[in-house]
Order: structure tokens, then sequence, then C-alpha cells
């Protein structure tokens, strides 16, 4: 153990209950104490106090919040958790981002870990009235939160929602973005038939209702001093980040220096959304940026969209029309992608082998 830092000071000022226990995590880069109310995960409990835990998806999926329990009692979580699935369990090997403290914990973990310093925003825990839902597709939703206390967040973020209706937490990337503090949030989501949350959300009666907020989170930001031509792939929903990122760039005049290039895969014309967002951004970038709509499902009849001129349209997978446009042109890029794991992995080859991209150069969200 190299260092024991203690991290309460950036607790957030509206959380009211007793931090009654101790959660001490030993990393490579030393050991961080932090306190933990009971019924919190040691994720958010260790995000929310400074230390910059490893995580990726927050939600149980992807197993990159591992840790070994080595002493304390817990509450394991979510049982069927696909990455706990993985994990040598018999060793006490747990997932951060699912696990809860029932009594002072020590945890390993085999990530570098780190206090966080930078002027980014610590993660905290709100409450959100959900407000303006309306469906933009058949399956797509686009919602509002008003939050009880304000927030800043970067492009390209994502937050957890718990209804009180739904077990465990869902990752929603913000549509919007705001550096300074804001008690808005914009979400969209593409409706998973049999999903706990969509099933929810598709009711129609969540305007009113009040969900649990945990945020901002996330890596896969924007930030204007980039200085890089971005390439944008996003399939049906994963256009909610991406939608932050362009507001952003273009109010920076960011693609009178830099091109964007952004490829928005769905099914058929009739699945599009935010295009008349999307068409606005185009003309204000006055040719420095590109959208092509990826048809899946259709065979379009004309090079661009039949209502919006400076939308270019491509038949097939949203990664091969990405390959097929970006052939030859990835010098100096940097890759955003969000959207169904397969869709990512299947991005990713495409910028690893045609393009040479350095992981350093992609910043991706999977959805699942
Ligand atoms: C970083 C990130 C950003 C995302 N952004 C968006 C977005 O902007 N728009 C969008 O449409 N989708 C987004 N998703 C996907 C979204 O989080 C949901 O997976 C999707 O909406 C389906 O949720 P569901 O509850 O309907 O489906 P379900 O199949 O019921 O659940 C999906 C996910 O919820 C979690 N979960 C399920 N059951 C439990 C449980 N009992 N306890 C704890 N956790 C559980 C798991 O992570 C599971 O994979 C994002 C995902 C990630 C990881
Ligand atoms: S961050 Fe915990 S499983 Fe993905």
């Amino acid at each position: 153990m190299t260092s024991l830092a203690k991290a309460e000071c950036l607790l957030p000022q509206e959380s009211s209950q007793t931090e009654d226990l101790t959660v001490t995590i030993q990393t490579p880069t030393g050991a961080f104490e932090f306190p933990c109310q009971e019924g919190e995960t040691f994720l958010h409990a260790g995000l929310r106090a400074g230390v910059s835990l490893p995580y990726e998806c927050a939600t149980g999926t992807c197993g990159t919040c591992r840790g070994r329990l080595m002493t304390g009692e817990v509450d394991i979580g979510w049982e069927a958790s696909p990455a706990l699935a993985k994990l040598k369990r018999e060793k006490g090997d747990i997932l951060l981002c699912q696990t809860k403290a029932k009594s002072d914990c020590l945890v390993r973990v085999p990530a570098k870990t780190v206090t966080q310093t930078s002027a980014e925003a610590v993660p905290a825990k709100t409450r959100g009235v959900i407000c303006n839902s309306r469906k933009l597709t058949r399956d797509v939703v686009e919602f509002q939160l008003k939050l009880s206390a304000p927030m800043t967040f970067e492009a390209g973020q994502f937050a957890l929602l718990t209804s009180p209706s739904v077990v465990g937490a869902r990752a929603y990337s913000m549509v919007n973005h705001s550096i300074d503090k804001t008690d808005s949030i914009v979400f969209v989501v593409k409706r998973k038939h049999g999903g706990g949350f969509c099933d929810w959300l598709f009711s129609d009666t969540v305007d009113g209702t009040e969900v649990d907020v945990f945020g901002p989170l996330g890596r896969a930001t924007f930030d204007t001093s980039e200085k890089k031509n971005l390439i944008i792939v996003a399939g049906g929903s994963g256009i909610a980040g991406m939608m932050a990122i362009l507001e952003r760039a273009t109010r920076s005049n960011y693609f009178s220096k830099y091109a964007g290039h952004v490829f928005f895969g769905v099914p058929t014309l009739k699945d599009g959304f935010y295009l008349d967002e999307l068409a606005k951004f185009v003309a204000k970038a006055q040719g420095g940026l590109n959208v092509t709509l990826a048809l899946s499902n259709e065979q379009p009849s004309q090079a661009s969209h039949p209502n919006y001129e400076g939308i270019k349209l491509a038949n097939g997978f949203v990664h091969t029309a990405m390959g097929a446009s970006m052939a030859g042109r990835y010098d100096n890029a940097m890759a955003y992608l969000a959207g169904p794991p397969p869709m990512i992995d299947a991005a990713l080859r495409v910028l690893i082998t045609d393009g040479q991209l350095s992981p350093q150069a992609i910043r991706y969200d999977k959805f699942g």
C-alpha cells in the first residue's frame, strides 16, 4: 500500500443520509478510503467521493469494474449479471457497479485508480421528474428530466436512471450538454421489446414520475480542443450523445477547421429521427460536416434524403457505410461510436484494421 487518500470532502451537498460504512479500495496506484451509504454500490460511493474507479457500462454487463473482496460483508446485487457470470466468485470477485456494502469492506482492484483532480464533474445522486415525453418514431421516445439538484455534464456523457417500477439502474446518454449547472437533461430511448425499463417507459404513463439519477458518467466525451477530424458512428439511439457532441462542435465553429463525418444507422427511412437538427448542423458547417443515414433494411431510391438534401443516404450496416466512405481519409481522426454492441465491435474492426486508428483515437459507449 503506497498511500491512503481520504476523499470525503467531495460528497454532494444535498445528501442528508448518514455515511456509516467505510470502504477501502487497494489498487496498484495506492489505497483509497471513502464513506459508503448502506444500499449504495461501491462504484457510486467511490465516484461521488472523487475516486476514479474503473467502469464502462456502470450497469453490470462489461466487467470493467472487477474487484476482489478481501474483508467485509456485501450484497452482490444483480445475480444474473452477464459480467458477474465470468468472474471467479469463489475467490471473492465482485462487480463494483453492482455490489453494495453491508459492513466496512476492503476490496482489491487490479486497475490503476487515482483521486479525481481535474475540473471534470464529480458524479452525484439526485432525483428527476420525467416530463415532455414524445415519440420520435414508432419505437424511439424522447423525454426530459427536471432535476432536483442541477448538474454539469460534458458532451457525450451518460447518467444512470432508476425507475421506481424497475429493478436496477439503466444507462442513458444525454442528448444535451451543459458546462454550466442545469436542471434539465434530455434523453432518447430506443425500445427494446421485453426490456424492463423500455416496457415501463413506453407505457405512456411516465410523465410526472420521479426517478433516481446518478451522474454524470462516461469518458467518451468531446472537447473543442481536440484538433481532430471527427468520425461519428451511431446505431439507433446511439445518436443521443452524438447530438450533444455535434451541438458543442457547431457552437464553437469547430467544423470550419476540422471535418466531421457522421454515420447514423437505422433500419429504414422512416426510422430516422433528429433529421431536422442534423440537417441544420450540416448547413451551419458550410461544407465541414457531412451526415449519412445508413439504412440496413431498405434500398434508398436516391442519393440524399427526400426531405433533407444535406443528409446522404446509403444502404447497409452503418459500419459498412462508414468504411466505404472513409477509405483513405482517416488522417488525424478521432472516432466516437455509440449503439448496440455488435455494431460497436464491427465499427471498431473497420477503424482499427482499415483506418489504422489507435485505441486512444476511438471513444465508444456500448449500449449493452
Ligand atoms: C453507457 C451506456 C449508454 C446508453 N445510452 C443509451 C441511450 O442513450 N439510449 C438508449 O436507448 N439506450 C442506451 N443504453 C442502453 C440502455 O441502458 C438499456 O440497456 C436499454 O434501454 C434496455 O433497457 P431495458 O431495461 O429495457 O432492457 P433489460 O434487458 O431489462 O435491461 C437492460 C440492462 O439493464 C441492466 N439490468 C437489467 N436487469 C437488471 C437487474 N435486475 N439489476 C441490475 N441491472 C439490471 C443491465 O445492464 C441490462 O443489460 C445505454 C447503455 C450504456 C451502457
Ligand atoms: S462497469 Fe460494472 S460491469 Fe460494466
